[in-house]
């Protein structure tokens, strides 16, 4: 016996520190600057060693992409990409070759602005992207070329960084992106001379939030978007702690679930909530036309897909007046979803024809990927009013 018991007391220890550290790495979360560097995670990045002012690294043609800088009403200075589509690319290549490279000093003087501005049939999408890394992160480009690079496309990108995010200055607070959204926005409708029944927003993960927002705010103005595409959402940031799985595998927070006092408590200390649902809802009750598409992957091993289903929902609700009862939007919902094997379906849920919610469950894609899978592009292509439904509204 009297070797088990050093083996007891190891253990007991390891418990010990294990359980201090933890208690103290929860309480050091409570600090804002912390808890903002954690969850934006906006000193992150894969693309330190790339220049995101040569898009040709990471697979564009020569000034396919031009790089710029716009500034918000606070006086911050936001990175941005006008990604524009190959089609149009191909018929104007040796002009937008000889063009100056790099971050353009006023891109209202070249010629891929001029291609966007002028075009009456331009499409535009706003690009709003996940937390950590840059424009150029991950399968973020790749995300680009499949929405930009379809043969009949006429399909331009605006992507941007927040404002603490790769090239952009300041730090990242939710009002303050809530800011940069708006004014990529405003830049689009004002500057690009883009009419927003011509835009779609699109957000994926932190980027959904965003999209939230700004959807939210210009609803609030009486400004309808052609549609709004979330790609894995969720619904408040405050209720995803507990189930977040840092890279898809550390459930760092889980332990908070098992008590929901302490959850409450702890919550409390949540700088940012980004209140994704009730956005949402307002969005859908304040504006006349919605083409709102919830996009999710059941492998998203980072956010679950059950978020798609919060937002479904809010959004559901929010086409009545007085609300409905879950149980009966849940069984209206069944009636209206198409299942398509693998745990994959599409609910579809139409106030008439001026309010239309789609679900989308993707069975493969994760949480990041999915964003250049097609589903995100049909999105797209819906909310553009280039599918079977028919023409744009004017
Ligand atoms: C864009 O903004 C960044 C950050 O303020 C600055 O370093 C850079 O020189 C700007 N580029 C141009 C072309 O204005
Ligand atoms: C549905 O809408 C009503 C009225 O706006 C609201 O009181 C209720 O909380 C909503 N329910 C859900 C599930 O969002």
């Amino acid at each position: 016996m009297a070797s088990v018991a050093p083996i007891f007391k190891k253990a007991y220890w390891s418990l010990f520190w294990g359980t201090s550290f933890y208690v103290l790495a929860l309480i050091a979360f409570t600090n804002p600057w912390l808890q903002r560097q954690i969850l934006y995670a906006h000193n992150v990045q894969t693309t330190w060693w790339q220049d995101i002012n040569k898009p040709e690294q990471f697979g564009f043609v020569k000034n396919q992409i031009t790089p710029f800088n716009f500034t918000t009403p606070d006086q911050e200075v936001i990175y941005a990409w006008h990604i524009m589509p190959l089609a149009l690319y191909a018929k104007h290549e040796s002009e937008i070759i000889a063009q100056p490279s790099g971050c353009a000093e006023d891109i209202t003087k070249t010629k891929a602005f001029r291609l966007l501005r002028d075009d009456p049939d331009a499409r535009l999408i706003i690009n709003f992207h996940g937390n950590a890394g840059t424009v150029a992160q991950g399968w973020r480009t790749d995300s680009y070329r499949a929405l930009a690079d379809g043969s009949t496309s006429n399909i331009h990108i605006l992507a941007i960084d927040y404002r603490g995010f790769g090239l952009s200055t300041g730090s990242p607070t939710e009002e303050g992106i809530i800011i940069d959204g708006i004014a990529a926005v405003d830049w689009a409708i004002n500057v690009a001379k883009v009419p927003s029944s011509r835009i779609v927003i699109l957000g994926q993960s932190l980027g959904t939030a965003v999209t939230a927002a700004v959807v939210e705010h210009y609803a609030q103005e009486g400004v309808d978007f052609a549609g709004v595409v979330l790609v894995a959402g969720f619904t408040t940031l405050t209720e995803l702690l507990p189930s977040y799985s840092i890279a898809g595998w550390l459930p760092i927070l889980a332990p908070l679930k098992s008590s929901p006092a302490l959850f409450r408590l702890w919550s409390n200390y949540v700088v940012d909530k980004w209140p994704s649902a009730t956005r949402i809802a307002n969005f859908v009750r304040l504006s006349k036309r919605v083409r709102l598409f919830i996009v999710h992957a059941k492998d998203d091993a980072e956010i679950p897909w059950t978020n798609a289903e919060g937002l479904f929902l809010a959004a559901a609700n929010a086409t009545t007046e007085k609300g409905m009862d879950v149980s009966l939007i849940q069984k209206m919902k069944s009636r209206n979803t198409v299942h398509m094997g693998d745990g994959a379906f599409i609910s579809t849920w139409k106030s008439g024809n001026d309010k239309i919610i789609r679900e989308e469950i993707v069975a493969y894609g994760h949480h990041s990927r999915v964003l250049t899978y097609a589903t995100v592009s049909l999105a797209a292509l819906k909310a553009f009013g280039m599918d079977e439904g028919g023409a744009l509204p004017v």
